[in-house]
């Protein structure tokens, strides 16, 4: 679906804007007409319009109300809000994504959206561009289809809208707004490709599979991309993403992405760093069969990342963004002839020693080795990991939030503002040390495992043992929110959620992370 605008063209005339249906948002128990007075004016047919009667603007309630189909303005489909006391925008995104979705259903090929009614929301909405943006990302979320995997596209489904236009009062679009809409644009491929990757099965997508498409990607956005094999990751001594890696047929690969706009080669970058298990058996840990098929999700870290240097290559301005590096470790988790074994130890990229005694707690491996790789190879202005890491964390914090651990206070601060503002939620945990103590080994420098209370949180202290003083660093387990088997007006089809793209994008835009 494209995003387009609309404008008025000359004062006292009634207003050119043509679409199948124009959406008009109105809080409970407040006259619609209030929120969109151009629209009223331009089909005068809604002031006797029987449906406007018996709409009352309680959240999730919708009126479609017909006009003459020659009258301008034919069709208004007024969505409510729900009370005004109660506005978020989380409820907004909902309300546009669930308008969007009905008028796919009802086979609409072009939807309008008034901005004058965007500029009669509350101002805790933050404005009208952020609105604009908003509105755009829900819309376009709200369309996801898992279709790349069938064959043969569902005859029975109804195709997408062919435009969502912004309809103006002004004469032309301010450039805030057009860009607003276009960073939305931008934010939505983004989440849509890191779907449609954590969709992927797991036979398809290997860890050959997901650099090959980390090197197309990197072609087409004009990106940096580099992938060591399973020979170059021994050689080079990451001994921990190796071992893990060595019970599939499928070997391990280590992807770096890097986004370097001209003159800034020798700034330090922003890091990320995302989880790649294409699937995750649990190794010789063998996992019990339920729900193991959710675990080719087990790379919700990985597309998070890819789907993130996708949409800020996208950006009209990337060339000011700052310089990121996109780390991302792959690796199948199978229990192969060759697989490590309960027991075994390695040695990690850092030097340090680790005793393998779950094969299970595969992510905080090849992630150590990550880490530890971009210390080595970068001063990074900072490090953020994003993994679906534990069961645990998902029972700690549900499906809602990913669970935020750091010890940077800036750093956390600006993490739960841009998530805030982008949806995807987090929600601080603590890097206690003294759990760290349960790490102890009897025959390596520490394990990988510890007891399962607290095991979120453990995990994060495995890390943070990679992380060298004075490292900027915050780690995020997305596996809550990573994979859900539940849809909602932004995620029609169950599955990959691509989180962590819009909060990586508005930590980048709102350049919070060269000023904490
Ligand atoms: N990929 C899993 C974590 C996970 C679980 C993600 C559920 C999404 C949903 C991870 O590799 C894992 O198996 N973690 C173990 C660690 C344990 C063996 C210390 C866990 O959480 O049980
Ligand atoms: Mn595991
Ligand atoms: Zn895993």
């Amino acid at each position: 679906m494209d995003i387009r605008f609309q404008h008025a063209s000359g004062k006292g005339q009634s207003l050119p804007w043509t679409a199948d249906c124009v959406l008009v948002f109105a809080f409970a128990e407040e006259a619609p007409a209030s929120f969109a007075p151009s629209v009223w004016e331009t089909a005068p047919w809604l002031e006797i319009s029987p449906g406007l009667r018996d709409f009352h603007g309680k959240k999730e309630e919708r009126s479609l109300l017909y006009g003459h189909p020659e009258s301008p303005l034919s069709r208004v489909l007024l969505c409510g809000l729900g009370s005004r006391e109660a506005f978020s925008m989380r409820s907004f995104r909902d309300t546009v994504a669930r308008a969007v979705h009905y008028c796919r259903d009802k086979g609409f090929a072009t939807i309008g959206l008034p901005v004058e009614n965007l500029d009669r929301l509350p101002e805790a909405a933050g404005g009208r561009e952020r609105l604009i943006r908003e509105s755009v990302v829900a819309a376009l979320l709200s369309l996801h289809r898992n279709d790349v995997w069938r064959s043969k596209r569902d005859e029975e489904s109804p195709a997408d809208p062919r435009w969502l236009a912004f309809l103006f009062t002004e004469p032309e679009t301010p450039d805030e707004d057009h860009r607003a809409a276009r960073q939305g644009e931008a934010e939505a491929d983004g989440v849509l490709f890191a779907r449609d990757l954590s969709n992927g099965p797991a036979n398809c997508l290997t860890p050959a599979v997901l650099a090959e498409q980390a090197q197309t990607l990197a072609k087409e956005c004009g990106f940096g991309c580099t992938v060591f094999d399973r020979e170059q990751i021994e050689t080079k001594g990451m001994g921990a993403l190796f071992a893990v890696g060595r019970g599939s047929a499928q070997g391990p690969r280590f992807i770096v992405l890097e986004h370097c706009p001209k003159g800034k080669e020798q700034d330090k970058p922003l890091i990320v760093v995302g989880k790649g298990i294409t699937f995750d058996t649990g190794g010789i840990s063998l996992k019990p069969a339920a729900k193991m098929h959710e675990m080719k999700g087990d790379m919700g870290g990985a597309a998070a990342v890819l789907g993130f240097f996708r949409a800020l290559s996208s950006f009209a301005d990337a060339d000011e963004l700052p310089r990121v590096v996109g780390l991302i470790p792959a690796a199948e988790n199978m229990p192969g002839g060759d697989a490590t074994r309960p027991g075994d130890v390695v040695v990690t990229l850092s030097g340090k020693t680790v005793e393998i005694l779950n094969t299970d707690a595969e992510g905080r491996l090849i992630l150590c080795d990550a880490l530890t790789y971009a210390q080595q190879e970068y001063t990074p202005a900072a490090v953020i990991d994003l993994a679906t890491l534990t069961g645990a964390c998902v029972v700690a914090l549900g499906d809602y939030a990913s669970g935020l651990f750091t010890e940077d206070k800036a750093l956390r601060g600006a993490i739960m503002d841009c998530a805030e503002d982008a949806g995807d939620l987090v929600w601080p945990l603590p890097l206690w040390d003294d759990y760290d103590a349960s790490l102890k080994s009897d025959v390596a420098y520490f394990s990988n495992m510890g007891p399962r209370e607290g095991a979120a949180i453990i995990a994060a202290l495995f890390l943070r043992r990679f992380i060298e003083k004075g490292t900027r660093w915050a780690h995020l387990d997305i596996a809550g929110p990573g994979y859900v088997v539940k849809s909602s007006p932004l995620l029609p089809v169950p599955g990959g959620t691509g989180v962590g793209v819009r909060l990586l994008c508005r930590l980048l835009r709102n350049g919070r992370i060269a000023s904490v």
